[in-house]
Parts: C-alpha cells; structure tokens; sequence
C-alpha cells in the first residue's frame, strides 16, 4: 500500500528555490551599467549579434526554438504558440527570457510534461531528439526542463556537455536509453540534476565511472534513480563524496534488476556535512546498518524502505538530531528500538511498518513530540 501513494506522486516536482538565486544587489547593479556599455559596444561592432527584434527575443534565438520545435514531435501540439516570424518568442509555452545584462536572452525551457500522470487524458509528450544541436544557440540557457517527455529510448547526446550555463537540468522519467554521457561533468554551473529513471522502458546505463560527477562542485541536488550503476557501483560513494555542497542525493534503486554496493565501513573521510535527504530505497543491503551513516549529521530525511536492511536499530540513529522523516518500511528490522530514537525530538514522520520489531510498543515514543505521522503496521509488536 505505502508503494501505491508513493508512486502516485509520479512527475510532482518539489519546488525548488534556483529561481531566487542570491546575489549581491549592489554589485548587480553596477555589473548591469558596465554590461549594458559592454552590449552596446559588442552591437556597434558585431552588428547582427546583439539586434533585438521588435518584441524581445534575439532574432537568433528565435530561429534556434523554431528549428528545435521542427526537429522533435509535438503530437499533442503543446508547442503551438511557437510561431514563426514576427513573434516574442519569450511570450511562447514554456520559455522564459531573462533581461539580466542588458538584453533579453532565453534562459528557461519549461517543457517538463506534467500531464504524464493523468492515464485518462492525451498524452502531451515531446517525443524524439529532445536534445537537439539547436538548443546549443541558445547561449545564456540556465534552466532546461525535459521531464516526462519521450526521449524514445536514445541516448542523452555528449552535446548536453556543452550547455556550459545550465544550473539546472531535469531530464528525469523521459525514457532515455544508453549510456549516461560522462560529459555531463562539464556543466559546472549545474545546481540541479535529476536523472532519475522510475518508469522508464529502459535502463540507462553509466559507464565504468562516476568520476565525471566530480565536476559538478556546485550540485546542491542530485537524482539517478533507477539507472543502472552496477558497473560503476563500486565508486558510487566515493565520486558522491567530491560534492561538498551536495543536500539531496537520491538513488533509489529497484530490488530486482538494479543494485548499488552499499559499503559496510569506509576508507576515506565523508566530506557529505550539507546532506540534508538520502534515499536509498529499494537497493538490497543484506547487511545491518552501515556506520557511516550516523556520520551524516545533517540530515534531516532518510529513506530506506525495502533495503533488506537486518538487525538493530543502532544507539547511534540518535547522532542524526536534525532528522525530521525516518523511513524504515519493509525491512528485516529487530527490536528493541534504542532510547536515543526517542530524542530525536524534530521527528515528525516515523515510518517502521513491516519489520519485526517484536517488543511491546515503547513508552519512549511518547516523547516524541514533534509526531504527526506514525506507521506501526506489521512489525510483530506485542500491544
Ligand atoms: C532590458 O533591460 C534594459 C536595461 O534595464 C531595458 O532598457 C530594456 O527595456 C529591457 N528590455 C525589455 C524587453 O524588457
Ligand atoms: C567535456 O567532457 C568530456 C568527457 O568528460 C571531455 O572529453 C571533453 O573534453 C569536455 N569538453 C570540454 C569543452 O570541457
Ligand atoms: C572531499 O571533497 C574535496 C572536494 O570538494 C576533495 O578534494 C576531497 O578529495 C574529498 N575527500 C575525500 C576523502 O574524498
Ligand atoms: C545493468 O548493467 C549490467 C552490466 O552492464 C548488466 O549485466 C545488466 O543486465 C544491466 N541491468 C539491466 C536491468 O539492464
Ligand atoms: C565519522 O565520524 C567519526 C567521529 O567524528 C570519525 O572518527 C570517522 O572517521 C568518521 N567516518 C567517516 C567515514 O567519515
Ligand atoms: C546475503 O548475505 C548472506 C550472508 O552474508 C549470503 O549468504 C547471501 O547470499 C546474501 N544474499 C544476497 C542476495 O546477496
Ligand atoms: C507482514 O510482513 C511480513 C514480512 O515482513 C509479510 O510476509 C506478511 O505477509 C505481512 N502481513 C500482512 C498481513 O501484510
Ligand atoms: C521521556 O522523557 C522523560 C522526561 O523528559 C524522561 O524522563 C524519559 O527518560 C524519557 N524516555 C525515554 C525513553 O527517552
């Protein structure tokens, strides 16, 4: 049952504060004169370039969105307001422009398909080339948004390397196939990666390593649900570790075909001080708890429900005093549960069902104050 509502949240997409970005005002502002004299200067000399047509967008720009919308399929005509000659392109679906240095550049597309979850009604996806050469003209692109499209099962293209000023990139549940490009790595702008698989026809694949991950320094959330890791399961950790600003890391896996190695103790220093959110669900441990996860000190989210995660709760779950969310559902849990749970005092949803926790129901639960959710369902405790 907890799986049906959780799949049932299919393609929701949390709101994510990139669009606010903190900047020094002051220094903006005067930026913004000496850039305005800059594009001027840039427009006298390379004349073409720097033409804004009649209404906003570069005429350049303009093109790029008309040959991209001709090079991918559009069945449910969601692209309809883009139009050729004459038009805003920046008034079109799904594009938002950006007036930041001077001149208005296309610095958004917004064409994750949010109508994927709704089996009743037509399905709106994009299908095809959906990283099309033509995206690469659309030089001051920050935000691409291609969720629950259809990529048909081909790869995700090197070229996606060469969108050098993308701070976010969601390209997840869109069907891509292949090999996860380590060109990735070059985007060192990015903020935002979600990759993540759930539902798609294929497995996408990475390579030998992850190591191209380490380019990525600035990466404050990163999804690869559901791909296929195994060849490069044995570094997952360390390439993770190379993101210092990482908050969010989210590799769910699936308990039949796809698993991670999950290590039982480390060589190395955990450099993961900002990780607010792991999620690990669904990649098989066969093991007890590992202990570097009492490291993580920030946390404020753990998931690990179907993990096959074995014997007791450590004392040490009480290090992570900034949990608000634990998820433990449908492991091989044994009781009794260890007292520092019940200090964790920002808990808010405690999650235990399916387990076999075997003990009457602890007094110590009842100083959880900060409860509002709480699943006890199957797991063998004696009332
Ligand atoms: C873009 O910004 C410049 C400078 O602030 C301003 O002069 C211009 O009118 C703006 N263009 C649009 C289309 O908003
Ligand atoms: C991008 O990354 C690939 C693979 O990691 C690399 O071969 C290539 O040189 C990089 N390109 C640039 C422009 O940095
Ligand atoms: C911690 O991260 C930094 C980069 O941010 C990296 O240079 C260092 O090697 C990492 N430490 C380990 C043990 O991986
Ligand atoms: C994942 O990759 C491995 C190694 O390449 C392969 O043996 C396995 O079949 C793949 N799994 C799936 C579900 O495609
Ligand atoms: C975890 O923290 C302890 C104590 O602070 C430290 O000794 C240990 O090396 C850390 N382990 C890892 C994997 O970072
Ligand atoms: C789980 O671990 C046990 C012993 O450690 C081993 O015999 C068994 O094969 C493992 N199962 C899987 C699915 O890896
Ligand atoms: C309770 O959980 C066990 C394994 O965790 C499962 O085999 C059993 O079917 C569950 N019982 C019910 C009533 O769902
Ligand atoms: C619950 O809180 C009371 C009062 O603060 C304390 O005496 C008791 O030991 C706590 N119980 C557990 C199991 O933490």
């Amino acid at each position: 049952m907890a799986t049906a509502w959780r799949r049932s949240t299919l393609c929701f997409r949390e709101p994510w504060p990139l669009h606010h970005p903190q900047y020094c005002r002051c220094c903006y502002y005067l930026r913004l004169v000496l850039l305005i004299g800059l594009a001027f200067f840039l427009m006298e000399v390379a004349g073409v370039e720097g033409r804004v047509s009649s209404k906003g967008c570069l005429q350049r720009e303009r093109d790029a969105l008309l040959l991209y919308k001709a090079a991918i399929k559009d069945p449910s005509a969601r692209l309809s307001s883009w139009r050729a000659q004459g038009d805003d392109c920046c008034a079109w679906t799904g594009v938002v422009c950006h007036n930041r240095t001077g001149s208005v550049r296309v610095a958004e597309l917004n064409l994750g398909n949010t109508y994927h979850e709704e089996r009743n009604l037509p399905d709106m996806a994009l299908r095809g080339e959906l990283l099309h050469p033509s995206l690469l003209s659309l030089s001051h692109l920050q935000s691409l948004d291609l969720s629950c499209n259809d990529f048909e099962g081909t790869q995700i293209p090197p070229l996606v390397g060469s969108l050098h000023k993308l701070r976010y990139l969601d390209l997840s549940r869109s069907n891509f196939g292949g090999i996860i490009p380590p060109h990735l790595g070059n985007l060192t702008d990015l903020r935002y990666l979600d990759l993540g698989s759930h539902d798609n026809l294929y497995f996408p694949k990475v390579g030998h390593s992850l190591d191209w991950l380490s380019g990525l320094s600035s990466l404050i959330y990163l999804d690869m649900s559901y791909l296929n890791l195994s060849d490069a399961s044995h570094n997952w950790l360390s390439a993770v570790n190379m993101l210092p600003s990482l908050q969010q890391l989210h590799l769910q896996g699936c308990s039949i075909n796809i698993n991670i190695n999950i290590p039982l103790s480390l060589n190395f220093h955990l450099n993961l001080t900002s990780l607010t959110t792991l999620d690990l669900t669904g990649n098989i441990f066969n093991s007890s708890f590992p202990n570097w996860l009492w490291n993580l000190t920030s946390l404020s989210s753990l998931e690990l429900w179907r993990t096959e995660i074995g014997g007791a709760l450590p004392a040490e779950i009480g290090n992570l005093n900034s949990l608000t969310h634990l998820d433990l559902f449908g492991n091989l849990l044994s009781g009794p549960l260890p007292d520092t749970l019940w200090k964790l005092k920002h808990l808010t949803y405690l999650l235990l069902s399916y387990n076999f926790l075997g003990n009457s129901l602890p007094m110590g639960i009842m100083n959880l104050s900060s409860l509002s959710t709480l699943y006890l369902d199957n797991c063998s405790l004696t009332v």
